[in-house]
């Protein structure tokens, strides 16, 4: 691939948008062709799957329903938008991928990591991004904030535990793969989580070159 692909992670309400838009900017500034998208999205059929899984419906949505869809939305997305992207030389920054899959339908939700796993290579072969900022904050901090924001959408109406396991399960991971996730302290002020996220965007930055 000849560019690189950067996920932004964390729980509700961390600052994933603001400082979406920051990292963009960060690479705009430095003369690298960038994209930015979503998930579960990014694409038509993808959006319309998200719809699917955000809105709150009276019918449950059984946990491999929700596990599949991800993957659906994902697959479609990786070969309509990730993967052109990159293969283009354009870097595709995208808010969420499959950590969020690992810490909200794992950890969240209890599906077996391993079934995840399997659906990971199955979907996107040896494909994993090459570097994920993870924004950590408390999950009270983060809650307060998604709630002041809009109507709670059908995970962000889930209970504490949920987002505590959905924050520990983003932890695990992030010690795990130290090399490619890096933690943000997301709460502290603006400017210092940004200056954060700049270390980590210099690394990568100057291995490509620019
Ligand atoms: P957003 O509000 O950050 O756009 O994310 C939408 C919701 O989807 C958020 O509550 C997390 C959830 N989600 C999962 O549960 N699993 C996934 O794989 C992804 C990408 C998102």
């Amino acid at each position: 691939m000849a560019g690189k692909f950067i996920t932004l992670e964390g729980g509700e309400g961390v600052g994933k948008t603001t400082n979406i838009q920051f990292i963009k900017e960060y690479l705009q500034q430095h003369k690298i062709p960038v994209v930015v998208t979503r998930e579960p999205g990014g694409t038509p059929i993808a959006e319309i799957l998200r719809e699917i899984l955000l809105a709150r419906h009276e019918e449950t949505i059984s946990g491999h329903t929700e596990l599949l869809l991800m993957f659906a939305a994902r697959s479609q997305h990786l070969s309509e938008v990730i993967w052109p992207h990159l293969i283009d030389g354009t870097w595709v920054l995208c808010d969420r991928f499959t950590d969020a899959t690992y810490a909200y339908q794992g950890g969240g939700r209890k599906i077996d990591i391993d079934e995840i796993s399997c659906l990971e290579n199955l979907v996107q072969g040896d494909f994993r991004p090459d570097l994920t900022l993870l924004l950590d904050a408390p999950v009270e901090v983060g809650l307060t904030r998604a709630e002041a924001r809009n109507e709670l959408d059908r995970f962000e109406s889930e209970k504490l535990e949920f987002f505590q396991s959905v924050r520990e399960i983003y932890l695990t991971r992030a010690r795990q793969n130290p090399g490619r996730i890096k933690v943000i302290q997301a709460d502290q002020a603006l400017e210092q989580v940004q200056q954060q996220i700049i270390e980590q965007l210099e690394q990568i930055v100057d291995d490509n070159g620019q």
